[in-house]
C-alpha cells in the first residue's frame, strides 16, 4: 500500500473520439511499466476502458490493469480509499464536459489532461473544455490542466496548427501521441503498447515520454 495518497489524473474532452480512453489506458500502462501501481476508474457509461481491460483476462491475468467502472457519485464517495490503494488513479470520462461524471472527475483530480487532435475543428472544441477547466481551477487550487496533442500525423503539426495550439492558456504537455496502429492494436488485445513487444517501440517511447511529462506537471520530477 502506498505511503501517500495517490495523485488523481482525469482525461477529459468534449469531443467523442479525441482519444480519452486511449490516453487513459496507455498512461495507466506506462505507470505500470515504470513499476508504479495504478488504478483506472472508468466513469464513462459506454464502459470502453472497462471492456478494453476485460478482454485481456482471457490472455494473461498478469497484464490486466485494475480498471473499475463507477459513477461520478461513487468516485466522490470512494476517492480517498482509491487513493490509498495505488500510486496513481487515472480517470476516463464520458465525451461531455457537462456530464456529472466529468464534473466529479474534475472535482477530485490533481491534473486534467485534454487530448486534442491537431486539426482546426478539434482544437476549437478543445477551447470549450479549457474554459471549463480554467473555471474549475478557480474553485480547486489542487487542479491543474494541460493539453496533449493526439493522433499527430507527420504533417499535422504544421505552422497553422502550432499557431492554434498557442491559443490555449493551459500548457501543452511536452509529449504527444502520433497516429499509430499500435494504439488501436493494443485496444484489441486489451492492454497497452507495452504488451505489444518490440514492434511497438516508437509507441512505447511516446508513452514513456507522456509519463515523464505528466509527472512533471504533477511536480514529481
Ligand atoms: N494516437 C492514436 N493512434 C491511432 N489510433 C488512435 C489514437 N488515439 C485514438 N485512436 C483510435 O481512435 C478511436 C477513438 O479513440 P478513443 O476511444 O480513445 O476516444 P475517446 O475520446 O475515448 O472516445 P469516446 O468519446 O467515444 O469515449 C479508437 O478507435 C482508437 O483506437
Ligand atoms: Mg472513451
Amino acid at each position: 500500500m502506498p505511503s501517500t495518497a495517490a495523485r488523481v489524473i482525469a482525461v477529459v474532452s468534449q469531443k467523442g473520439g479525441a482519444g480519452k480512453t486511449t490516453v487513459a489506458m496507455q498512461l495507466a500502462g506506462g505507470f505500470h511499466a515504470s513499476g508504479s501501481s495504478v488504478l483506472l476508474a472508468d466513469l464513462d457509461p459506454q464502459e470502453s476502458a472497462f471492456r478494453w481491460a476485460e478482454s485481456v483476462s482471457l490472455l494473461d491475468s498478469d497484464l490486466q490493469l485494475d480498471v473499475r467502472k463507477m459513477s461520478g457519485l461513487e468516485l466522490i464517495k470512494h476517492v480517498a480509499e482509491l487513493q490509498q490503494e495505488a500510486d496513481y488513479v487515472v480517470l476516463d470520462t464520458p465525451p461531455s464536459i457537462y456530464h456529472p461524471s466529468t464534473l466529479a472527475a474534475l472535482a477530485v483530480a490533481h491534473l486534467a489532461i485534454v487530448p486534442a487532435v491537431p486539426s482546426p475543428t478539434d482544437l476549437w472544441s478543445t477551447l470549450a473544455v479549457e474554459r471549463l477547466i480554467l473555471n474549475r481551477m478557480e474553485h480547486s487550487h489542487r487542479l491543474h490542466g494541460c493539453i496533449l496533442p493526439n493522433r499527430v500525423q507527420n504533417t499535422a503539426l504544421a505552422s497553422d496548427v502550432l499557431e492554434l495550439l498557442h491559443e490555449f492558456t493551459l500548457p501543452i504537455l511536452d509529449a504527444m501521441l502520433c497516429q499509430r496502429n499500435a494504439y488501436a492494436q493494443s485496444a484489441v488485445i486489451g492492454a497497452s503498447v507495452f504488451q505489444l513487444g518490440s514492434g511497438a517501440d516508437a509507441a512505447q517511447k511516446e508513452v514513456r515520454k507522456l509519463v515523464r511529462a505528466v509527472l512533471q506537471q504533477l511536480g514529481e520530477q
